[in-house]
């Protein structure tokens, strides 16, 4: 859950940064449950993800911020924890004008989790 906690506020850090370079707007999040699927998206109304860019923003040291702004990091780490947590991450562009990140998460099958406890050993001893 911490992991989580930190790749989400990555998005919102990445869509704040982006909003300070257009001199504000706003910052969307909703969330939603799904097909057996936890979804929570973070939109913002900055200035979009270029095309030819959608699909390398998640990679290693990818970056378009200036020298020394940024490590190109961030989004590969929310990309690496959520696809532990056997989730998927997409970018896509939206009618604000700027970028939405989707994140999807698998929920628990419904019927309640088992619980991994160990079993108590019944103890019988020798002979009885
Ligand atoms: N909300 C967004 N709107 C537009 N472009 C974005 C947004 N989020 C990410 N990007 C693009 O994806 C690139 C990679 O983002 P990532 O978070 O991985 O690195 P970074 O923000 O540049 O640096 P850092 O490692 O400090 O987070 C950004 O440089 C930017 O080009
Ligand atoms: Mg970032």
């Amino acid at each position: 859950m911490h992991q989580l906690r930190q790749a989400f506020l990555n998005l919102i850090l990445n869509a704040e940064e982006v909003l300070r370079e257009c001199n504000g707007g706003n910052i969307v999040i909703s969330t939603r449950a799904e097909e057996g699927w936890a979804k929570v998206s973070v939109a913002d109304s900055g200035a979009g993800i270029p095309e030819e860019n959608l699909h390398q923003v998640f990679y290693p040291f990818f970056s378009t911020k200036r020298v020394g702004e940024g490590t190109g990091l961030g989004l590969s780490i929310c990309y690496g924890i959520i696809t532990n947590h056997q989730g998927r991450i997409r970018a896509e562009n939206n009618d604000m004008g700027g970028a939405t990140f989707t994140v999807e998460i698998p929920l628990a099958p419904t019927g309640g989790t088992k619980k991994t406890t160990p079993k108590k050993k019944t103890g019988r001893a020798k002979g009885q």
